[in-house]
């Protein structure tokens, strides 16, 4: 067949490897161009080519398998022309393994001044110039990238949204979709495409089923992490998850913290993204087995303990929390580099954990055992 959703079966697979015995988590194996991933996978997020603080060398010592990019940013900076120009994404930042970008669809609707119409939506730059994000730009700037994984242009909406906007929306979206697909000439990149539909379950269904009649590579949950609260993700979570084709990988989209990374994976989501890591990491904020510590405070002064003892990160296996402290109150460099490093190892070693356990049966065990030590709060 000379369709491209066929064409791209060969250069992206999904293998469901097992479903827990006992709940809904579930274990698989993504094949990309660049690499195979063990889902549940975390996904770090570089938002303009380069996941904060960390030297992609480091990143691949820890063997994170695949980082998340966007499309808006590099657009804007430095441009997809001179990316593709030199050589594409992966080469221009020097990272081999998968990269996902998103469209574009969630950066462009948090600007405050944009107009959304059919063509696509509209902004201005920081001097004034007007640009237009459409299906077609949005697939043919990810192309330009080169990203194994690419996201359908959509409209993310905030929560609370009416049940009329939110289906004018979603129509739309699902003729942007269309459009992208249009668009879509590279069997190499895979396209997922993004549930929209707020808090509104038959939206939702509605959404999935054309989703699904476009017979993509995979599929996401978007418009969740929007201000519902924790809450409602969950009721959405845990209705549209089941909905999604079992044998095609399901995203949830800009979630979130460790607690919300045991929801998606019992509801059966199979990757997930957030800046949650690398952003906390950079303001001191550090994730441990125990709870989040936050490094600046003055218990740690004098703490010759590591961040957290059984953790393998080169932060934790060669410096105390006295030094991260004395780093972040000198406002070094080096600081953030060791935390940003350490969460994301810890971020990395739930999901592996999490695989093991979907793996043996055991995933509600590796759960109950997590939120028996996992303290919400230090202070
Ligand atoms: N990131 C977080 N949520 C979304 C969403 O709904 N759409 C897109 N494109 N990106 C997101
Ligand atoms: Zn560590």
């Amino acid at each position: 067949s000379d369709r491209i959703q066929d064409q791209v079966k060969e250069h992206f697979q999904f293998k469901l490897d097992h479903v827990d015995k006992n709940c809904k988590a579930r274990a698989g194996t993504i094949t990309t161009p660049h690499g195979v991933i063990e889902t549940p996978v975390f996904m770090p997020v570089g938002t303009h080519g380069a996941i904060k603080a960390l030297q992609p060398k480091v990143l691949e010592e820890m063997d994170t398998k695949i980082i998340l990019s966007n499309t808006y940013h590099l657009h804007m900076t430095p441009g997809s022309d001179l990316i593709k120009k030199a050589g594409g994404l992966h080469k221009f930042m020097n990272w081999p393994r998968p990269i996902l970008t998103d469209s574009g669809g969630f950066q462009v609707f948090s600007l405050q001044k944009k107009s959304i119409k059919e063509e696509g939506a509209e902004f201005a730059d920081q001097k004034g110039k007007k640009i237009l994000l459409s299906p077609e730009t949005s697939i043919t700037i990810q192309q330009n990238l080169g990203s194994d994984i690419m996201m359908a242009f959509d409209e993310c909406i905030p929560y609370p949204a009416t049940r009329e906007y939110t289906k004018t929306s979603m129509d739309r979206t699902h003729r942007w979709l269309d459009r992208c697909i249009e668009t879509w000439t590279n069997p190499k990149q895979a396209l997922f495409g993004i549930i929209q539909g707020s808090t509104y379950n038959d939206l939702r269904k509605e959404c999935i089923d054309e989703l699904v009649k476009r017979d993509l590579p995979g599929y996401a949950i978007g418009g969740v992490s929007v201000g519902e609260g924790a809450e409602w993700m969950e009721k959405i979570v845990s209705y549209a998850a089941p909905l999604m084709p079992e044998n095609k990988p399901r995203y949830a989209m800009g979630i979130g913290n460790p607690e919300d990374l045991f929801m998606l994976w019992e509801n059966g989501i199979d990757m997930s993204d957030c800046i949650i890591p690398t952003k906390f990491a950079r303001g001191g904020t550090l994730f441990t087995s125990r709870g989040k510590i936050r490094i600046r405070h003055r218990n740690y002064r004098r703490d010759f303990y590591p961040i957290d003892h059984s953790c393998p990160c080169y932060t934790c296996t060669n410096f105390t929390r006295a030094y991260l402290k004395h780093l972040f109150d000198s406002n070094e460099i080096l600081g953030q580099v060791l935390a940003t490093t350490h969460n994301i190892q810890f971020y990395k070693g739930l999901a592996e954990g999490a695989r093991k356990a979907i793996l043996e049966d055991r995933f509600l065990d590796y759960k109950k055992e997590f939120f028996a030590n996992y303290q919400k709060d230090d202070s």
